[in-house]
């Protein structure tokens, strides 16, 4: 088959995965020549609308002469490279990333690094049982740690916030990915509401000076939720549904449409169960939301189901 960019004029760079010879555009990532090598690599801080955050190093590769291994997510392809994507040293690699993030971190609502766990025989458990919640972790101030016990894992447990009638943000499951603080700052949503606060195991994801979303400088947009890999970040809806054991995947629609509320155009997935909206979000490749919507379009279906407004808009 033959390459359009190879067509275009644009420079190609040749160069092998797994034993595979793989031509890739040049500025491509070892991840695209993965792809087109037809080679499956975890991600888990990697989104296919945002540039690589690179922090969660489950993509890691290895490079033939090179002393470190790689992160696939970010690292350009360059002519000659011979990349290996299964060898002891990556799977040993992923493994431990995974085995501290399952760990610390609640992944029940992350199938994607649920199976990555699997497929790498990732055995948090022993690490210890998740030790007791370590108080408020939105008050850890820098320096002042707990002595960790030796016999129990450290988690980032912490309570669910559920400050405002939209969505929840529950950090016990978050892995820190910059997914969300991206699209809520410069490259999408310019609103910058969420950021990261506190260092190294106390790093977590805050508004400005911790206030309740209500009292930030969020806008509803759910931009983060649609980014996120873990269910940290979820509408409330489908929240209240997990939470009463009735949040049903394999019984929901997911219907696209068109946002009614102004002439942009945003397409809609509507998620819906029991002839209810329980949720919406927005396809990656469209052309003009890249996933993105606004409070209107996230949240404002209500409108559409019988009964009428439920809930106001924030
Ligand atoms: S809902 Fe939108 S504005 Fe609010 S924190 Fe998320 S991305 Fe930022
Ligand atoms: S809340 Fe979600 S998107 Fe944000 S850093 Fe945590 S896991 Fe990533
Ligand atoms: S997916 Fe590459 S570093 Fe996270």
């Amino acid at each position: 088959m033959t390459d359009i960019y190879a067509e275009a004029g644009v420079r190609m760079v040749e160069l092998e995965v797994d034993g595979q010879p793989v031509t890739v555009r040049e500025g491509a990532t070892i991840l695209d020549a993965c792809k087109k090598a037809g080679i499956h690599t975890p991600t888990l801080c990697y989104g296919e609308t945002l540039r690589p955050a690179n922090v969660c190093r489950v993509c890691v590769v290895e490079l033939e002469g090179a002393r470190v291994l790689a992160p696939a997510c970010s690292r350009l392809a360059e002519a000659g490279m011979k990349v290996l994507t299964d060898s002891p040293r990556v799977r040993h690699s992923r493994k431990l990333v995974l085995e501290f993030l399952g760990s610390s971190v609640d992944l029940s609502t992350a199938p994607e690094a649920q199976l990555y766990v699997q497929q790498y025989g990732a055995d948090s458990e022993r690490y210890g049982p998740p030790a007791p919640p370590s108080g408020d972790r939105d008050r850890a101030r820098a320096g002042h740690h707990r002595v960790p016990d030796g016999q129990t894992a450290a988690t980032v447990h912490q309570p669910v916030k559920i400050d405002n009638d939209l969505y929840v943000r529950d950090y016990s499951k978050c892995i820190l990915c910059y997914k969300c603080v991206d699209a809520c700052g410069e490259q999408y949503q310019n609103t910058f509401a969420i950021h990261v606060a506190g260092r190294g195991f106390d790093a977590r994801i805050s508004t400005e000076l911790n206030v309740d979303l209500p009292d930030s400088a969020c806008v509803y947009c759910g931009n983060c939720i649609a980014v996120c890999p873990t269910g940290a970040l979820m509408p409330r809806s489908e929240y209240e549904l997990r939470e009463r054991g009735e949040w049903k995947p394999v019984e929901q629609t997911v219907t696209r449409t068109v946002c009614g509320f102004c002439g942009v155009g945003c397409n809609l997935d509507l998620v819906v169960q029991d002839n209810q909206v329980v949720r919406v979000d927005s396809p990656d490749d469209h052309d003009i939301t890249r996933g993105n919507l606004c409070v209107k379009g996230r949240f404002g279906y209500e409108h559409v189901q019988n009964g009428g407004t439920k809930r106001p808009l924030t």
